[in-house]
């Protein structure tokens, strides 16, 4: 039987008819109208790293939608619309790594994106989640379901409940581009740690490859950067900027909407694989 934050997450998930925009809002109304049931900023925080733990509960998938989702969302496709143009040369079969997925958040903004370039339904994608954290893993795949049933998009799911160091790129299949997401998580240091054996791993992905990074640009993300370009020396690197970025986002701290600026680095990378 389903919990009552189970039915939240299901019923903000059916509310998506315009994108991950909807769930964001959902979420949020969820949140402000049940603010005594909430887990506070500091208990978040602390519990998670700020937010770079995996997540344990829906209550804490909850708390990182409503304060991170909607930057998460914003950057990645600020990033896609500075840098890929996707309706010059659309393929049939498309591969998505989404590396520390956390709820899909990259992968729903990258599904957007093809939605508002009117290319949703050209090619097939066959998206790879990657994430420790059951409970945002599951959220992952519920999310990109729904949105894929919404654009009519052929999608296959594959998820590894598992940290990067032990992941696997599947490489057997048609696809002819692969779009390596990684939104979020250059910052962290185990991350960082297993970067080389990613890259190779990349390198492997036979034909076209794009790589999209994005975080705030925290010291610890400036790090990740560097480690990033250092071990991508095979690729492309073609766009590496900050943007301070604002918008209107609910901000859990004030318990009200209002504008936000934050500067993000996001960068992009290119390369051919035969
Ligand atoms: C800040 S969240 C980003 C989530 C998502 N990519 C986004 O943009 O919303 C960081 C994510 O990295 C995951 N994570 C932490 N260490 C990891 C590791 N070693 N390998 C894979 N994922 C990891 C966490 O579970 C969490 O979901």
């Amino acid at each position: 039987m389903k919990n009552q934050l189970q039915l939240q997450i299901d019923s903000a998930s059916e509310s998506m008819n315009d994108g991950f925009v909807d769930y964001y809002k959902n979420m949020v109304s969820y949140f402000h109208q049940n603010h005594a049931q909430n887990l506070s900023y500091g208990d978040f925080s602390s519990r998670t790293n700020r937010a770079t733990n995996a997540l344990i509960s829906e209550k804490e998938a909850i708390f990182y939608i409503v304060a991170y989702g909607w930057q998460h969302h914003q950057s990645m496709q600020h990033l896609l619309s500075q840098t890929i143009d996707v309706t010059s040369e659309p393929q049939e079969n498309t591969r998505v790594v989404d590396y520390g997925c956390g709820q899909g958040v990259a992968t729903l903004a990258f599904m957007d994106y093809l939605a508002k370039k009117g290319v949703a339904q050209q090619s097939a994608l066959e998206i790879h989640l990657i994430e420790p954290s059951k409970v945002s893993l599951d959220i992952a795949k519920l999310l990109i379901e729904r949105l894929a049933k919404v654009y009519g998009m052929q999608v296959s799911i594959h998820c590894q409940q598992r940290t990067l160091d032990t992941a696997l790129i599947s490489l057997n299949s048609e696809c002819t581009e692969t779009f390596h997401l990684l939104s979020n998580v250059i910052d962290i240091q185990t991350v960082q740690a297993t970067l080389p054996n990613l890259a190779k791993q990349m390198n492997s992905c036979t034909g076209k490859n794009f790589l999209l990074a994005t975080c705030p640009r925290y010291a610890n993300a400036q790090t990740g950067f560097r480690l990033l370009q250092q071990t991508m020396g095979f690729a492309d690197h073609l766009y590496d900027e900050c943007w301070d970025m604002t918008y209107e986002m609910y901000r859990v701290m004030q318990a009200c909407w209002s504008q936000h600026t934050s500067t993000q680095r996001m960068a992009m990378m290119s390369w051919i694989s035969h």
